[in-house]
């Protein structure tokens, strides 16, 4: 086995109000673990940063549990195994899983004895291993199901997504476009707008931190929207209610406007107008769909070949730097799917 260097990593060390601040983390250097008999050890490219993340921290009941006080914070992350004591990996393979924000993951292989950890082998000559993280994974299959699944779109219907050119929205938005819809999308910065449009095929987007949302909607979408894929929640889910069409299909994928607050989460007040439409509200947890992420990667693979769909990724570096890359998030400074290179 090589000799590795030691392995740096970050902890939850308290729960925060509000915003995260530094004292919420312990960062610790730690010798860097041996693997043994099953398990492989992996050294670390990519670290994703996922809005999901700022919930994690929180006590109390969510779709998983909370991240415990003391744990290395959980992270998908992607990385190059280094050293194998399992016959089905070998060294230099490239795998993607979630084993936390630290230089080295040490990661237990599928045996009949017991449950193995999250692995999964990527081949990079298909796509970089950057796409692995973006469209061909956790993102990508949460606009995948999140939209074809749930929002149901129709060819010649009019898609609305919000976080627009984020890792999902911008996702959610090509797979409408592919679907034969019309698409509007709702960013916070002109040139993610412009990207969305010039680049990506959208055939409008709405900037709702310069435009009159309710007013830039209506002449994006002058027969009313049929399905909204919410990625922000809050004010803007209100708006977006008073133009659904009737039977519209709004996904609830995330409402990152809201996980930062320290006041109860902004509910719609206009939810009456599912009501009037014969609408529904329907919330999406990617990880239900698991099973069939092979199929689907596949078939996006397809369109990543075929020039329909593509990513943007934003890479920042030095595990270090983990807190003010993840907060990029929540101020809107990242451009499509943010990662941290662990150099
Ligand atoms: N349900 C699931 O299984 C699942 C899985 C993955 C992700 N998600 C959710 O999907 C959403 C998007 O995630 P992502 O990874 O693709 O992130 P992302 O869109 O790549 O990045 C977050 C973006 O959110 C926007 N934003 C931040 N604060 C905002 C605010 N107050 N109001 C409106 N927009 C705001 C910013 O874009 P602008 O510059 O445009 O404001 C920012 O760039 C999140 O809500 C996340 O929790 C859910």
């Amino acid at each position: 086995m090589p000799s590795t260097s030691n392995n740096t990593r970050i902890r939850l060390a308290t729960r925060p109000v509000g915003n995260p601040a530094p004292d919420n983390f312990t960062i610790e250097t730690v010798p860097s673990p041996t693997p043994a008999a099953g398990q492989i050890l992996v050294k670390t490219i990519y670290v994703s940063l996922d809005p999901a993340m700022r919930g994690w921290m929180n006590e109390g009941k969510s779709y998983i549990p909370p991240i415990q006080i003391g744990d290395v914070f959980r992270a998908g992350t992607a990385g190059q195994v280094i050293a194998s004591n399992h016959a089905e990996f070998a060294v230099g393979e490239y795998v993607t899983g979630s084993w936390g924000v630290q230089q080295y993951g040490l990661l237990t292989g599928p045996s009949e004895q017991g449950k193995s950890d999250e692995i999964r082998k990527v081949d990079t000559t298909i796509a970089p291993l950057e796409t692995y993280m973006a469209t061909l994974g956790m993102p990508g299959m949460t606009a995948y199901f999140g939209l074809l699944d749930t929002g149901q779109p129709q060819s010649g219907e009019t898609v609305v997504v919000s976080g627009a050119a984020g890792a999902v929205g911008s996702v959610v938005g090509q797979i409408a476009k592919i679907k034969g819809c019309r698409v509007v999308g709702i960013a916070g910065d002109q040139e993610k707008c412009d990207y969305c449009v010039d680049e990506l095929g959208f055939d409008a987007c709405v900037n709702y931190k310069t435009d009159d949302l309710r007013k830039a909607l209506k002449e994006a979408c002058p027969g009313g929207i049929d399905v909204y894929f919410d990625n922000v929640g809050g004010d803007i889910l209100d708006t977006v209610l008073t133009q659904i069409r009737r039977k519209a299909r709004i996904v609830i994928c995330g409402a990152i406007s809201q996980y930062n607050n320290t006041t109860p989460v902004k509910g719609p007040s206009n939810y009456l107008s599912l009501l009037t439409n014969r609408a529904r509200m329907e919330g999406i947890v990617v990880f239900d769909n698991a099973a069939n992420y092979t199929s689907a990667a596949r078939e996006m693979a397809g369109w990543i070949q075929a020039g329909k769909l593509r990513d943007k990724v934003q890479i920042e570096h030095g595990i270090k730097n983990f807190l003010p890359t993840m907060m990029m998030l929540f101020t809107g400074r990242n451009f499509g799917k943010l990662l941290l290179k662990v150099d």
